[in-house]
């Protein structure tokens, strides 16, 4: 991972972050600067964190304390596998399985399965997310789990837009209903093969793909 100057081994069945444009927005945002605190964020939870790449960038960033979790018993010794050999065992605990960790955090982020539909197998997991409740679970519950003056940071690729799985409309009523702001958003464009393959039978969602950080506040 070019991110963090690292190999991340992904276990059977863990989702593979072999496209890296998104860890780049992750390792690239600026932090939010607590309310009341002159320096960054302290504590930090990756929410769904697969290999644990997220967690590692967040704590290569400088949080003291990362909390990651995953409802996959899989990921999570994957998770603590990739923590322990990149030597950041210490600062990152992984908890699970499950969504939330108890307590609040400056910073929240997650990187849930961006189509909404049923996996067919365990590999699928991480691409296919049933009903979109993991991104309504994550929106949902992130109000009660943000610090004054902390970010929720989402990350979602567009792609069920453009096959007409979820509109944007969607998106905005449901980070509306959860009492969230959108404070900003953050846009990449896929590098991978497949997105300039014109036999693709997805071609054209495809090329049209974005995905985003997008930048949630409850103040
Ligand atoms: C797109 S992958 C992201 C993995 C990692 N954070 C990354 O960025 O490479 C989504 C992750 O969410 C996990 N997941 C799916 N549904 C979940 C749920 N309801 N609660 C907790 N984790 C879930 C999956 O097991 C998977 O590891």
């Amino acid at each position: 991972m070019p991110a963090l100057g690292a190999r991340v081994h992904p276990h059977y069945g863990v989702f593979s972050p072999v496209r890296g444009e998104y860890v780049d927005l992750v390792a690239r945002t600026p932090l939010p600067v607590p309310a009341g605190r002159a320096a960054g964020p302290r504590i930090a939870f990756d929410l769904g964190t697969g290999t644990g790449v997220l967690a590692a960038v967040l704590a290569r960033r400088g949080l003291g304390r990362v909390v990651a979790t995953d409802d996959s018993p899989r990921a999570l010794a994957c998770a603590r596998d990739n923590l322990h050999r990149l030597n950041l065992a210490a600062r990152v605990d992984v908890v699970g399985p499950g969504l939330f960790p108890e307590g609040r955090a400056d910073l929240v982020v997650c990187n849930p399965p961006w189509i909404p539909a049923r996996p067919s197998s365990v590999r699928d997991r991480g691409v296919y997310d049933p009903g979109g409740a993991m991104l309504r679970g994550f929106l949902g519950g992130l109000a009660a789990h943000l610090e004054p003056g902390g970010e929720g940071w989402l990350v979602l690729s567009d792609l069920a837009e453009h096959l007409g799985l979820r509109t944007r409309a969607d998106l905005l009523a449901v980070i509306e209903a959860a009492g969230l702001r959108v404070a900003g958003r953050i846009d990449t464009r896929p590098r991978h093969a497949r997105a300039a393959d014109t036999g693709d039978p997805l071609h054209a969602a495809r090329a049209a793909e974005i995905t985003s950080l997008w930048r949630l506040r409850i103040d």
